[in-house]
């Protein structure tokens, strides 16, 4: 590549990221050519419908519906890929990496199911794979975590990921929603997809758990493997109560290292009320980390969306244009050391938890509740009774226990005639 040569990107699809990506690139065309020593051309956008608007800004001579057409270019120098799924996206990032082209990509749910596998070809190809825009949108916690931390070692994570959670939670304890009302604003919203299921069960956060845990931990795992619980079964009662106890309900994923394993889950938290995370609400996204060294950090920011996603992969797009000029391309994946790591099973989990039981309010009730809570060795820190004909909520705080042993517990409990179903259990965060 001579000096001033642009430097030829693809997109592969040109979505609501893909649209922001283009917007960005053109907004931004000189301060970008500057810093690289080259202009970034659009030579090809891979499309599913050619006739659909696009952003005004786009040559729509260089739009195509055919794959080949722009991964048979051999003139291309990176792809940016916007399509989203695991099929085809991935056959064609692999492509791409075989062609020796460096790849940027936004798609969690990509890196998620082959995320290892891809860093591993990559850094077979001397190319560099870059994904900070699959994590948090806007917020560079990609790059926090690959280089800025390089120096020190990961040991927790903490994170707001998805940002239709938080809405849905935040509506539910702010204005005392249901979840389907929450749900059905977000969408009005554009908030949340038709089918929200990807997001409010859980797995949008477990995928972007996965990709935060190959870059903090090093660890390579599969998706199956981490304990996700989503947020439907959270009623407006658990927030009334944790506001009572001095806590917000927040959809967490978390990660620790814990030396030949990892703790990675997915799962609605009591998070206290003077904590950082506690006060992200809305949209927003927070992921905290503890450094060994660094101590805690947090980062804030707009988790979605095409502008602060776009700024993301345009960052990327800079990294891997700048390294492919400077003969440095591939550094950026060769700095990712991987080694499979088993998952810490649920049941293992030593935390704090809030218990709703709903019973029959019959003499006995409390203490036989009492007894099995006891017999598997669980303290009870706090507890409240609220009761509407006859039936009566407990909800009650715990002291550290095992969560197996709480588990068995409330299963014991809710074979008892007075039970109206298994209690509703939420961890504490710490
Ligand atoms: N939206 C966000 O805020 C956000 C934030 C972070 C990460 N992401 C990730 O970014 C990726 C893209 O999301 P998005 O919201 O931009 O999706 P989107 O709006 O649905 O855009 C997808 C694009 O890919 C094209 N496409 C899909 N399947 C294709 C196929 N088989 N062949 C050719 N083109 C195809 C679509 O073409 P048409 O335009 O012709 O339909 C469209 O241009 C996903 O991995 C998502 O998880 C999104």
């Amino acid at each position: 590549m001579a000096t001033s040569d642009p430097v030829r990107v693809a997109l592969l699809g040109c979505g609501t990221v893909g649209g922001g990506v283009v917007r960005l690139l053109y907004d931004n065309a000189r301060y970008l050519a500057e810093r690289i020593g080259a202009p970034l051309e659009i030579a090809r956008v891979l499309v599913r419908d050619e006739d659909k608007p696009r952003a005004p800004e786009l040559d729509r001579s260089v739009v195509t519906t055919d794959p080949e057409i722009v991964l048979g270019d051999d003139s291309i120098d990176v792809y940016v890929e916007t399509i989203g799924g695991v099929d085809p996206a991935r056959e064609w990032v692999e492509r791409a990496i075989e062609k020796k082209c460096a790849v940027v990509t936004a798609n969690k749910m990509l890196l998620a199911t082959s995320g290892a596998d891809l860093v591993e070809r990559a850094a077979a190809a001397g190319v560099d794979l870059a994904f900070e825009a699959s994590v948090g949108g806007g917020i560079p916690i990609i790059r926090t975590l690959r280089e800025a931390l390089a120096s020190d070692w990961v040991e927790s994570l903490s994170g707001i990921v998805n940002g239709t959670c938080n809405f849905v939670l935040s509506r539910m304890r702010e204005h005392g929603e249901s979840f389907d009302a929450a749900v059905k604003l977000a969408q009005e919203l554009g908030y949340a997809e038709v089918d929200p299921e990807l997001d409010v069960g859980g797995h949008d956060a477990a995928h972007k758990l996965v990709v935060l845990a190959m870059l903090a931990f090093g660890a390579r795992v599969s998706i199956d493997e981490v304990p996700t619980e989503g947020i439907r079964a959270l009623e407006p009662i658990d927030h009334r109560f944790a506001k009572r106890f001095g806590y917000v309900v927040k959809h967490l994923a978390i990660g620790r290292d814990l030396g030949d394993s990892v703790e990675l889950r997915v799962h609605p938290a009591l998070v206290p009320e003077d904590k950082p995370l506690a006060s992200v609400s809305g949209v927003l996204n927070a992921i905290e980390i503890e450094g060994r060294a660094l101590g805690p950090a947090l980062l804030v920011g707009r988790g979605a969306g095409a502008m602060p996603t776009a700024v993301s992969v345009v960052a990327d797009l800079l990294d891997v244009a700048r390294a492919r000029r400077g003969n440095a391309g591939g550094l950026m994946t060769r700095g990712i050391q991987l080694r499979r790591r088993a998952v810490a099973p649920l049941g293992a989990l030593r935390s704090r938890y809030y218990v709703r039981f709903r019973v029959e309010n019959r003499p006995g009730t409390l203490a036989r509740i009492a007894q099995a809570l006891g017999d598997a060795n669980v303290v009870v820190e706090q507890m409240v009774q609220e009761e509407e004909s006859g039936v009566a909520s407990i909800v009650m705080t715990t002291h550290e226990a095992v969560e197996a042993d709480l588990s068995r517990a409330l299963d014991a409990i809710a074979a008892q005639p007075f039970s109206r179903g298994r209690a509703a259990l939420l961890r504490i965060a710490r």
